[in-house]
């Protein structure tokens, strides 16, 4: 399957048919002071998510890690991610897959009152506060996949589910990278893409965060990635960072 990557992306790409994980790969080559470059597997054995769980991965999917050392405060990171899901929602939907984002991460697909998880993604990072060291952006996308492989918690989808059919997976991670390079290079225009596709903005919901959960209807997204609640007792800013989900009320 190396045969389908020939890729043509703004990064240098390293290709493996199995590996554990691209985020602990992404992570050793920063430690070895590399940059710019995309881990790219057909298969992980060790696959990572958010909260320290398991990610499934099996071979069909597009599970990607790209690590750069952007010039932003740790505190602007979680551009990064936004950045990420957006990019991925419009190679799906060049893709003809109708994705949508749930903020702050989940690239999903909705059916009627359902939300089928279609992409994860972790972002891991290091550096001092003035100053992040290095990005590694680990995106999971379910591509050629049937989401009976997948663990049922999930609520899974994948783009060959959703298509009827395979998707060019060269192609899309194409323009996945793509996106990702030029939405890197401009945050400016990250929280305005993503308002364009969030599912979220609207919607009663429910966070949890360290001080408590906070209800109330989410108004709209601020830079670097917050989300902006409107609740009885008046307007809250939950950063991303501090969220543990997100679900309607
Ligand atoms: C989540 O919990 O939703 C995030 C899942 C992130 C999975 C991706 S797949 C590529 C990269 N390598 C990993 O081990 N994890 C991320």
């Amino acid at each position: 399957s190396a045969v389908e990557y020939g890729l043509d992306a703004p990064f240098s790409v390293e290709y493996h048919d199995s590996i554990p994980s691209t985020n602990a790969r992404a992570r050793d080559l920063a430690a070895e002071g590399a940059s710019d470059i995309v881990v790219l597997a057909d298969e992980q054995t060790g696959g990572r998510g958010r909260l320290d769980r398991d990610w499934h991965s099996p071979s069909g999917g597009v599970w990607l890690s790209v690590l750069f050392r952007p010039d932003v405060p740790m505190a602007h990171a979680p551009v990064f991610t936004l950045a990420s899901a957006v990019a991925v929602t419009r190679a799906a939907r060049e893709a003809g897959v109708e994705a949508s984002i749930k903020w702050p991460n989940d690239v999903l697909v909705r059916r009627g009152e359902e939300e089928r998880k279609l992409v994860g993604i972790l972002t891991e990072m290091e550096g001092e506060a003035d100053r992040v060291s290095w990005v590694v952006v680990g995106i999971g996308v379910n591509a050629n996949v049937d989401p009976a492989d997948l663990p049922d918690e999930a609520n899974p989808t994948s783009l060959s589910a959703e298509r009827g059919e395979p998707v060019d997976r060269r192609l899309f991670t194409q323009r996945l990278l793509e996106e990702f390079d030029s939405l890197r290079q401009d945050t400016e225009q990250v929280v305005e893409a993503w308002r364009e596709y969030a599912t979220t903005l609207g919607q009663q919901v429910r966070v949890e965060t360290p001080g408590g959960p906070i209800e109330g209807e989410a108004v709209d997204i601020q830079f670097p990635g917050a989300l902006v609640i409107e609740t009885e007792s008046g307007t809250e800013v939950v950063s991303a960072g501090d969220c543990e989900h997100l679900r309607p009320v």
